[in-house]
């Protein structure tokens, strides 16, 4: 009997790699482990509505429940953590002194959140959040208060996806709320000018504090808990819970130690086998110059290179290709993005529309002439037309685009 497929990490990729590779036909043991205790969460919600959702609705935010597992013979092994790979044998030996063996192995290992100096990080009251209990360690401090004290004044550091989610979630609570962005504006890394422009009135709309270009200098406390943030302008803030949201890194440290090339992020092929033919990456964790110029972390990607992935091990064909895509949810604004803005690029063009729902835009951005990414709020029709475009690489004349009256859907008919 052959060894089973390994999976490690159950979270977006890991799960629909699994599901995927059932999808294909393979009919042999896959076995799942994650370092997490407890069932597999849904990771977009944590920044969004479960921080303010009730704690027996839980399970609504399971990404599986066990009772899939069961009935798709796929092993869940939670709480337990993959030490080292040892690629000549073809093992897994895990922390507990158990060794797998593994027939094909895929690591979904994703990103690990970038963190303060310990100084800073490790005080009572400065929190990250990336996984379940993260979230629900914020949760209670903002319900129960830390301490004894209630919070009611909070400060975020990064104005990335999840630190703006994270504003607009607290502000839902009734908590003062103040943002750190170093660049010099929100969302330089993944957004257009326009659509940071957007954002930030948004939520200054809704009362946020954006202290933008500013470095945090200092997290004051007084008996090893937060009461105050010192920034490099000199301004102080008062505050009792600072929470960090400055990006992630991926978390190649086993792949790095197995010695499969590692450049920001596993290095992997188009059909994501990493620099040895039977180990697979997928998701955050994976970087595949063949599909993208960066490391593109989102669901579309955990779940696109899962697809791909298993298809190449069960030789099957994985279907059509999408743009890609991502969303975000802040207060009432759906934002859906498609395509890549290239990072760094001065020369784009960006065309600014305005929907048909109040509040509403969408920015159409160019590279020497050929559309790269179309970012959407509260526009589903404009989201929707300019993915189509970029899927069948259609490029709008600019003029005609820049035209408030044009219509849209004319591109679809073509
Ligand atoms: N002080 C202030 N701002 C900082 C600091 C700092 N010391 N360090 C970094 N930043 C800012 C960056 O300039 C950037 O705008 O934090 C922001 C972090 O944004 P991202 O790198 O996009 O990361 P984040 O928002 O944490 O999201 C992490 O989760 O939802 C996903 O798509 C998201 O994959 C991404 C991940």
């Amino acid at each position: 009997m052959s060894h089973p497929i390994v999976i490690i990490g159950a979270s977006h990729a890991g799960i629909t790699c699994a599901e995927k590779l059932r999808q294909y036909g393979y009919a042999g043991e896959i076995v799942m482990m994650d370092s997490v205790q407890g069932m597999p969460y849904q990771r977009p919600p944590l920044s969004k509505t479960y921080l303010s959702a009730d704690a027996e609705a839980e399970d609504g935010f399971y990404l599986r429940p066990q009772s899939w597992f069961d009935s798709q013979n796929i092993t869940l092994m939670t709480g337990t953590k993959a030490a080292s790979i040892d690629t000549d044998n073809s093992q897994i030996h895990i922390s507990d002194g158990q060794t797998i063996q593994y027939q094909k192995l895929v690591l979904a290992t994703g990103a690990v959140p970038r963190k303060l100096p310990d100084e800073m990080q490790q005080l009572d009251g400065v929190a990250l959040l990336r996984t379940v209990d993260d979230a629900r360690q914020i949760k209670r401090c903002l319900t129960d208060g830390l301490n004894g004290q209630i919070i009611s004044s909070a400060v975020i550091v990064g104005g990335g996806y999840i630190g703006l989610e994270i504003a607009a979630s607290l502000k839902k609570m009734q908590i003062e709320v103040h943002l750190v962005e170093m660049s010099d504006r929100v969302l330089a890394r993944v957004a257009s000018p326009p659509l940071s422009a957007y954002c930030q009135q948004l939520h200054q709309g809704h009362g946020v504090r954006l202290n933008i270009a500013e470095g945090l200098k200092a997290i004051n406390a007084a008996n090893g808990q937060v009461d105050s943030v010192s920034l490099t302008s000199g301004q102080i803030i008062e505050a009792q819970l600072v929470i960090v949201g400055i990006g992630v890194v991926p978390d190649t440290v086993l792949a790095e130690d197995a010695g499969l090339n590692v450049d920001n992020g596993i290095l992997v092929s188009q059909e994501y086998v990493t620099s040895h033919p039977d180990i697979y990456a997928i998701g955050d964790v994976a970087r595949a110059p063949e599909h993208a110029p960066v490391r593109v972390e989102s669901v579309h990607h955990a779940q696109f290179s899962a697809t791909i992935a298993a298809a190449h091990i069960c030789e099957a064909q994985p279907g059509r290709v999408e743009a890609w895509w991502f969303w975000s949810d802040q207060y009432d604004v759906k934002f859906q993005l498609a395509g890549l803005l290239p990072s760094g690029e001065n020369s784009l063009v960006h065309i600014t529309r305005t929907g048909r729902k109040e509040n509403s835009l969408s920015v159409w951005s160019f590279d020497d002439g050929r559309l790269v990414s179309v970012e959407a709020a509260n526009d589903a029709q404009a989201y929707m037309v300019g993915k189509y475009c970029l899927e069948q690489q259609i490029s709008p004349d600019m003029d005609s685009l820049a035209d408030a009256g044009f219509d849209l859907k004319s591109l679809m008919k073509r």
